[in-house]
């Protein structure tokens, strides 16, 4: 027996650690009290692959351990807990081996440099779960195989591709299975010198870097899978024979590399549905070189038989690995240099590129105003809401009159409504720069710091406005009702302590989206449109249904006031109709703010969507601002008391201006001082401020004289 099979000893000088329990000497090995020698079972004999397996207790296999094996094809060697090192020429010159495979040994540490040395005939390599921190040196292997199939995963502490990592493996074609290890940097030339069938490095979490230059000197990958890893960038260079992109939860990968890199792209799996749109729409208009040499067999594409076959390979999961073989009819340097894997693929190149994910009812394939008639009305609704609330602003602030309660809630209302014609500015300036291009980098923009900073000004600022709309109706209505009782009126103090309150409960709202309820990433208008979970859902409800019994507060405040002022017994009867009208279009407005919004955001809330994400920007656009544009108006510019301070202030820049000497300048800002003075005094009169005796008619009149 023993001499029938002269070349089958193998030597291994381990290290046996005796009295290790469970310890079974294979059947097929002779085990000494520090050595272990298998003889292995060869093909020739009853074609069953050598296995140097399970539960060996050694701690090295050493240089030239499997000398000799000639006819040897396969070496596992699997679970074991005490293998820590291979040395150089470990598996040396075995000119039959054709695969190895290294499995489940968490101690093996270090592979020595050439522990691969010449396996002509090896066609698979893998090294899995195992300890090792630096790259296996692959370099000599030197196979002749015409394919390569390379597993190395799970190899958490395997942390670097260096450079010329493959290069010298083999000449054929090679596909890499890098997955599940903890690689983080892919170095420059890592792949140089071999022809890339399908590289697979998806579940790399910490892979962030893959040099620019990592695939110069290689040819491929056609199917390049980076999923699940940290990648931000993919190189610029490399790609171009890249038939296969998959980049599944790859959420730091923001944006493509140029899309004339990814020439040959059939199939994309991707991560961001906006990516698509813009492989898509490139896609539709890329042209290919007329020259080339495959324009002429294109005509042929159809009937060529392969072509299925290589197609529904591609087109079956990336994890599966590809069945790759070349077709003989096409010889390897037949096109030149562009003998690539899949020349039949190339001929069908005028297929459009199927991508997934498609666009979603969140993110369809257009800009941000996805009409042209938005861009132009979000440019003017923006100016008109910053001009009218900032000339409120500057008014009031410049203003020598004393502070009121309706005055002080006016400056809110303007602070909020500016912040929304901010956020519209905001937009419309990413629209004008990512005009016709948004697809590309919507990913950047919505994820990016600049959305959720317009997001939650939106937020901010419309439930702001909203808050301070409330209170200001609130307080007339209390003024109006309490008219007689001075000293019921709401005091400064107070209107600061209920603004302050509004302003907490506003920053809450504006801030929940950016930690995490709700989010402003989802949508390109950059409002918490995301309704994925619980959480998000009940606090989009919560808004809205605030925002609805808002507008419910206004509306019935209004009908107490105007019922208060058809009393009989309210004297000025010729204002009546004035006032009647202003609450009349003040109710209208808000009402067509909010009605619309309220109505199909609380049915997609509901998970209901009644209209498009693309048709509610006409809403969001339209009519959302109407309140910010408005409230400038409504309640300052076109109201007495906010003239009055106007025509102060237009005195006052008119001195300046009208300065001839300084004796008229002075003379000019006296007189404007004594008369606002006056004024002023009239004011607190009227304001009931002075204890002495004012008409009834004369004191209501005034809390509506904001209103008139
Ligand atoms: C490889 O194996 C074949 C039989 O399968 C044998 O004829 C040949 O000699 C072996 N090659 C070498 C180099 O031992
Ligand atoms: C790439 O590999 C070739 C040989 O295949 C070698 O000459 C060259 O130096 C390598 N490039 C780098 C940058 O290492
Ligand atoms: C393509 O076909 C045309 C004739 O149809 C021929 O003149 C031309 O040389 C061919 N091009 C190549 C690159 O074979």
């Amino acid at each position: 027996m023993w001499t029938s099979l002269p070349a089958l000893f193998l030597p291994l000088s381990v290290l046996f650690l005796r009295g290790c329990a469970g310890f079974e000497c294979p059947r097929f090995c002779r085990c000494l009290s520090d050595t272990i020698r298998c003889n292995f079972m060869t093909e020739g004999k009853d074609h069953r692959d050598p296995k140097l397996s399970h539960h060996l207790s050694l701690k090295t296999i050493s240089s030239h351990s499997f000398e000799g094996l000639r006819e040897v094809k396969r070496i596992e060697i699997a679970q074991s807990v005490t293998l820590e090192t291979i040395e150089a020429l470990a598996f040396n010159n075995l000119l039959n081996l054709s695969e190895i495979s290294i499995q489940n040994t968490r101690s093996l540490m270090y592979i020595d440099r050439r522990a691969f040395n010449n396996l002509p005939k090896l066609h698979y390599l893998s090294i899995s779960n195992t300890g090792i921190t630096v790259f296996p040196d692959i370099t000599s292997i030197n196979s002749l195989e015409s394919e390569f199939i390379l597993h190395l995963y799970d190899n958490l502490y395997l942390l670097e591709v260096p450079t010329n990592a493959f290069s010298g493996m083999t000449k054929g074609y090679v596909i890499m299975n890098l997955y599940n290890n903890g690689i983080r940097e892919i170095h420059h030339h890592a792949f140089n010198g071999t022809k890339i069938d399908k590289l697979v490095l998806k579940n790399n979490r910490n892979l962030e870097k893959i040099h620019r230059d990592a695939f110069k000197g290689a040819m491929g990958p056609g199917v390049l899978d980076v999923s699940a890893t940290a990648i931000s960038k993919l190189p610029s260079h490399g790609l171009e024979s890249v038939l296969v992109l998959s980049a599944q939860s790859t959420y730091t990968l923001k944006s493509l590399p140029p899309l004339q890199g990814l020439s040959r792209l059939q199939e994309a799996h991707l991560t961001y549905n906006s990516h698509c749109c813009a492989l898509l729409s490139w896609s539709t208009h890329r042209h290919f070189p007329i020259n080339s040499p495959w324009n002429n067999i294109s005509t042929s594409c159809g009937e060529v038989d392969d072509l299925g076959r290589v197609q529904s390979v591609i087109g079956s999961s990336a994890d599966i690995t590809l069945l790759v073989s070349e077709p003989d009819q096409f010889e390897e340097n037949s096109f030149g240099d562009l003998d690539f894997h899949y020349p039949v693929l190339d001929y069908c190149q005028t297929q459009p590129i199927i991508c997934t994910p498609e666009e979603d009812a969140f993110n369809p394939c257009e800009d941000i105003a996805g009409f042209s008639f938005l861009r132009v009305a979000i440019w003017f609704i923006s100016i008109l809401a910053i001009t009218g609330n900032l000339m409120v602003l500057l008014v009031f602030f410049t203003s020598r009159n004393k502070l009121t309660v309706p005055r002080f809630l006016m400056c809110h209302l303007a602070f909020a409504d500016l912040c929304i014609g901010i956020y519209l500015l905001v937009i419309a300036t990413v629209d004008l720069q990512t005009r016709g291009h948004y697809s590309q980098h919507a990913i950047e923009w919505q994820t990016g710091p600049g959305c959720s900073a317009a997001g939650f000004l939106s937020v901010f600022g419309g439930e702001l406005s909203v808050y301070t709309l409330s209170t200001i109706t609130l307080e007339r209505w209390h003024t109006i009702t309490n008219a007689l009782q001075v000293e019921r009126h709401l005091l400064l103090t107070q209107a600061a302590g209920i603004m302050a309150a509004g302003w907490l409960l506003c920053l809450g709202m504006g801030t929940l989206p950016l930690v995490g309820v709700s989010s402003y990433t989802k949508v390109s208008m950059c409002l918490p449109m995301d309704i994925e979970t619980p959480l998000a859902q009940a606090f989009i409800i919560i808004v809205l249904l605030l925002n609805v019994s808002a507008f419910i507060i206004v509306c019935v405040c209004y009908v107490l006031i105007f019922l208060a002022i058809k009393n009989p017994e309210f004297p000025e009867r010729s204002a009546d109709t004035r006032i009647a009208k202003r609450m009349a279009v003040l109710i209208f407005t808000d009402f067509l703010c909010m009605a619309p919004i309220s109505f199909f955001a609380i049915s997609a809330a509901f998970k209901f969507p009644l209209i498009t994400v693309t048709n509610s920007k006409i809403l969001l656009v339209l009519f959302f601002p109407i309140n910010s544009c408005a409230n400038p108006f409504l309640y300052a510019i076109f109201t007495k008391a906010f003239r009055k301070d106007a025509y102060q202030l237009m005195n006052a820049i008119g001195c300046w201006k009208r300065k001839g000497s300084v004796y008229r300048l002075k003379a000019c800002c006296l007189e404007n001082a004594i008369e606002s003075n006056l004024r002023s005094d009239n004011r607190r009169l009227q304001a009931g401020m002075s204890p002495a005796p004012v008409a009834h008619h004369q004191l209501q009149l005034n809390d509506l004289g904001d209103l008139t």
